[in-house]
Formats: C-alpha cells, structure tokens, sequence
C-alpha cells in the first residue's frame, strides 16, 4: 500500500480524497480489517496488528500533512490579501462616546453661566478626599465610599469634591467652578463600575450672597436643560460636606411620572446630590464670611438616562455595536 501518496497530496481536497480511499467506509484498509474473520486465529493477530501500525501511520501522515496544507494557505492569503493602513476614508469612522457626549453637554450648560472647569489629580489624599470636606478618620459616612488605597496612604479619588478644596485653597472667593473627572469606587454590577465620572460644582461668596434659593434656581435649570421638560424636586438628605443637603429627583423620563419599571414605580428618578456649603469645609481652607453652595453628579447615570442604556457595564466595553448608534 502506497501511503507516500498523502506526502504528495496538493491540495486539502484532495488529501481528504485519499483519507477516504484507505480509512473511508469502503477503504483499503477499513476493507482490510473486515477480510480479518476469514483468516485463521494466529494469522488473525499477526494480521491485525499489521493493520493497526498501518492505520496509525496514515492518521499520523494525514494530520501531519494537513497541517501543512492549511498553513500554505494561510501564508498565501496573508501573502496576497494586504489593507494598506495608510489609505485615506473620507467617511469618518468614530462616533462621540455617550460619556463625553453628556460631559461636554453638563460642561456647556455650566461655562455658559461663567462657571470656571477646575481639575485636580486621580490619587488623593487623606486630606482633599476626605479630612477637609468634613469627613474625620473613623467617621462612619466614609464608609458610603468604598475607597482604592495606596501603600502609601494615598487613595484613588472617591468623588470630584475634593476639587472643591484645592480650588479654595489656590483662589480667593469669589468662586464659581465645576470640575468634571474620573473618580473611584470598589463597586461592580448593572449601574456602578470600578472607575467612573462626576461632574462637582462649587459656588462661594461674600457670606449672604449666596443662598439655597440660587442653588434651586441653577439647578432646575440646569435639569431641564438636559432633560427637557421634567419636574424637578428636592429631598433632604445627608452629605458630610454640606448643610442642608439635598437629593434632588427629576420626574421620570420615561413613564413622565406615572410609574415604571426603570423609576421603581416611584414616578421619580435621583439624578444628583447638592446643599449649602457646611462651615467646616470653610474652616478647613481657611474661609471667614462667606457662605456657598456645592453639588455632585454622576455623569454615567445621566449618560444612560439620556441615551436609555440600561446596564452600565456595556459603556466600557468597547463593544463597536454600541458606538455605532451614535454616529
Ligand atoms: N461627593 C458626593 C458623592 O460622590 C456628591 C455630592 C453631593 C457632591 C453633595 C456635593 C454635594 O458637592 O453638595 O456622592
């Protein structure tokens, strides 16, 4: 038997072509081992154990020679198909991601009132991030952030307030900023990842100059800018940093207050945090006379509201199917 035959095989075809003519149902040596009943017992074993050599052989040869094959054809594809990078495409390609979309559009509404954008760096310390907004070593609200640490001591920042303080600390009253940013928290499901954005706003002035009524008004307007036409409604709450706090709710874009899946048939949906700036924050930046008010958001959650995205996840996961809605 001529198993040289599949050393000069030319083609994948026709290696599988002499597959089938010695090991196919009606193959050489497939009808070799069925000729095995008519022989003799000791002839039988000898026989046998011929066939079996002589089917390893071939199986071996086969897989050895269509492993050649295939890279051949591999090599003469990559050979002949080429994409020259250099190419020019006059159809832009990209889209604007829905998390810089929503930034750019919170950024927008702000400069336009004269709100200054300030940045502060990702790795914080103890001070900026927590000590100076009112936030004590040991004291428990600091356990509503589950906070990255260094070896060091240094954290990964939590929120964008302590952008608040460094501004305080570099500039004198009055102030009227924002600072958009990366911030972060131990936290993975549906609607919170390990790195996500926020958007802090800080408004100081001579003490009586600013109130909690302005706070309202900007803020209302800020909402409906983004939102269109909502109804908007403050909570109180609690933040370290701010006295009185709020929470502060839009009517629910989707049911329009009537009660949904998404609102947890509340008709309503938490959209930021926000209050009058509490008097340790001025005492630790060294403030006297002036009064303030400050306010937090999350830039995904606005993001995903916006753009009806409903597991958050799916904004980092560089999924092209995802950017290509929003060309
Ligand atoms: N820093 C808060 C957070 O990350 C958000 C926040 C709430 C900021 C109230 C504020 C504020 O400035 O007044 O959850």
């Amino acid at each position: 038997m001529d198993l040289d035959q599949i050393k000069k095989a030319a083609s994948l075809e026709e290696l599988e072509k002499i597959r089938v003519s010695l090991l196919g149902k009606n193959g050489i040596i497939t009808k070799r081992f069925k000729e095995l009943k008519n022989l003799s017992n000791e002839e039988k074993k000898k026989v046998a154990k011929e066939l079996n050599e002589l089917k390893e052989k071939a199986l071996e040869l086969i897989s050895q020679k269509k492993y050649e094959l295939e890279e051949e054809l591999l090599n003469m594809k990559l050979k002949s198909e080429r994409i020259d990078v250099t190419l020019f495409n006059p159809k832009p390609t990209g889209a604007i991601h829905p998390i810089s979309d929503t930034m750019n559009k919170i950024i927008d509404f702000f400069t336009k009132l004269n709100f200054s954008v300030e940045t502060g760096p990702l790795v914080e310390d103890d001070f900026h991030n927590f000590e100076a907004l009112n936030l004590p070593k040991y004291h428990p609200a600091r356990d509503m952030q589950d906070t990255f640490y260094f070896k060091d001591g240094t954290l990964l920042r939590t929120h964008t307030s302590p952008v608040q303080i460094r501004t305080m600390l570099k500039q004198k009253p009055p102030i009227r900023m924002i600072s958009p940013g990366a911030v972060f928290r131990r936290d993975y499901d549906l609607t919170h990842t390990p790195m996500f954005h926020q958007v802090e706003g800080l408004v100081v002035d001579e003490k009586g100059k600013v109130s909690f009524a302005n706070l309202k008004f900007i803020l209302e307007s800020f909402l409906i800018h983004m939102f269109g036409d909502v109804k908007v409604r403050f909570r109180p709450s609690f933040f370290p940093f701010t006295e009185p706090s709020a929470e502060v709710d839009i009517s629910c874009i989707f049911c329009k207050g009537e009660g949904c899946r998404v609102c947890s048939h509340t008709g309503w949906l938490e959209v930021l945090g926000c209050g009058v700036v509490d008097p340790n924050v001025f005492k630790a930046v060294g403030y006297e006379n002036v009064s303030g008010y400050a306010f937090g958001l999350g830039v995904e959650r606005f993001a995903m509201l916006l753009n009806r995205i409903n597991d958050l996840r799916s904004m980092y996961e560089g999924d092209i199917r995802l950017m290509e809605q929003f060309k």
